[in-house]
């Protein structure tokens, strides 16, 4: 039995999903505990891709039970979609779990981040569009809608009588939009509410039986750490936490059941929208790795935008260890790095004008705008890593990168994923089972 959480350590699209579903395997119960559907979840299977945006990536496995915690914020109307699409794909739903208290994403949240961003310019966040913002805005100022008000056209209306005049005058006066019409609302949310009902339940409830029975249950990040609320590169952050701490929160299970965080990395950086990125490259380098063209090239899954590219950073790294707890990594990824001569990696940061270096990110997000990355430069393998499985058939100079990576976050890698696929995939030590890192006691070295 083991409880563990998988989190993204980086902007996201860290592969979380190809290492959800490489543990998904023994689990038993499969959870998503923030964000919606701005996720986008890549799994591939021999010549089949499966890309999940609100469903957990544990529907492969038929049997697994798959959560949407409380934490989450769904839109009903991209749920029924996605369910209707991995049915068609022969997938099962009988796993399928929504909690009654989940936030729903409503028309006028859409409508509202699309006209927030524009309104921002030059300062615009670069959201996936799908409502996220106004959505938790909403369930933090106590006005949400969750789940449950769907199943019951009561509440609904009386909900949406005191919500749509106060949305409508935001709508039309401060954005010109046109107002939303009440009735029109209500007939469609009811009716999303009646073909999803028979999902939704009290899925912490759910979990806590799962952690009685001693099951394994694993918690599936979406985002990633520094793209989280209270912990990434704010104001450029997606409304939720990704970070291992959010899965308490948003599955509703109390920190003592949880065994286990394993982070997700690949091996360089990218990034999607807009916010801080010391490493990125604009250049050819940043092409090279996007891998335009592959199945796997660096384009957004929910949006479709070109991610932006760059070199490891470890000060980022090292950050996601600790906001996190890791107990160990899973690098993804390894093999875009197959075609370089040099690879660089970010160890540091200086401040151009003071000198000053940052092993660690400082603590206020102004200051990091302007710092720049100190590089080590590393030699690059040039030979596939494709059909490596163990890592003594990697290159040698391969695992000198990972064993750098490990030496500088101070952190174990249980995991190294070598292409998309499944199988595609070194299991060094067992992630959940295996050594995991051990917290070093002294003179605290975070830099202010
Ligand atoms: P997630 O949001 O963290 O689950 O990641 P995404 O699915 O958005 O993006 C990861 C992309 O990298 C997907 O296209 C995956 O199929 C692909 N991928 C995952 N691991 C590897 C790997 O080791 N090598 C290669 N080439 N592609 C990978
Ligand atoms: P997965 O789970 C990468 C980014 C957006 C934007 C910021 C805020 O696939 O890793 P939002 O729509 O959440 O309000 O946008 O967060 N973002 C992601 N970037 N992967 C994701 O999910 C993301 N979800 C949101 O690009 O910069
Ligand atoms: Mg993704």
């Amino acid at each position: 039995m083991a409880n563990v959480i998988v989190v993204g350590s980086q902007f996201g699209d860290e592969g979380k999903a190809k290492i959800t579903d490489l543990l998904a395997k023994n689990a038993d119960v499969v959870v998503r505990y923030q964000g919606g559907c701005n996720a986008g979840h890549t799994v591939t299977l021999g010549d089949k891709t499966y890309k999940f945006h609100l469903i957990p990536s544990g529907i492969l496995y038929p049997g697994t039970i798959c959560v949407l915690s409380p934490g989450m914020v769904i839109d009903p109307k991209a749920l029924i979609t996605e369910i209707e699409h991995i049915l068609s794909q022969g997938l099962d739903d009988s796993g399928l779990r929504v909690s009654a208290h989940a936030h729903v994403t409503m028309p006028y949240h859409l409508m509202l981040d699309e006209a927030e961003e524009e309104s921002r310019g030059e300062a615009k966040i670069g959201t996936t569009k799908r409502g996220i913002g106004p959505t938790y805005a909403d369930k933090c100022a106590r006005s949400g809608i969750r789940l449950e008000d769907l199943l019951d056209a009561k509440v609904l209306q009386a909900k949406l009588d005191w919500l749509l005049p106060r949305k409508n005058i935001i709508l039309e006066r401060l954005y010109n939009l046109p107002p939303l019409n009440a009735q029109a609302i209500l007939e469609e949310y009811a009716a999303y509410g009646r073909a999803l009902s028979k999902y939704v339940v009290d899925t912490a409830a759910i979990i806590f039986k799962a952690v009685q029975e001693k099951k394994n249950i694993l918690f599936e990040g979406a985002q990633g750490t520094l793209l989280d609320l209270d912990h990434g590169t704010y104001p450029y952050v997606t409304s939720s936490s990704p970070s291992a701490g959010g899965a308490c929160v948003g599955a509703g299970v109390g920190p003592t059941m949880i065994d286990r965080v394993i982070g997700v990395a690949k091996a360089y950086s990218t990034r999607v929208g807009e916010g801080p990125f010391p490493t990125e490259q604009t250049g050819e380098i940043g092409e090279q790795l996007r891998q335009t063209g592959t199945a796997w090239a660096e384009v957004g899954t929910t949006t479709g935008r070109p991610r932006r590219c760059g070199w490891f950073d470890c000060v980022l790294g090292r950050y996601a260890v600790r906001v996190n707890g890791l107990d160990c990594l899973a690098i993804t990824k390894l093999d875009v790095l197959d075609q370089f001569d040099q690879i660089k990696v970010c160890v540091a940061y200086k401040d151009p004008v003071t000198g000053q270096i940052y092993n660690e990110l400082p603590s206020i997000g102004s200051a990091f705008q302007h710092l720049e990355p100190i590089y080590e430069d590393l030699p690059g393998w040039r030979q596939s890593t494709r059909k490596c499985r163990q890592a003594k058939e990697l290159p040698n100079l391969a695992n000198s990168y990972l064993e750098f990576l490990s030496r500088e976050l101070d952190v174990p890698i249980a995991v190294v994923s070598v292409g998309p696929e499944r199988g595609d995939t070194i299991v060094i030590e067992d992630p959940i089972h295996g050594p995991k890192r051990v917290l070093v006691t002294g003179p605290a070295k975070v830099s202010q």
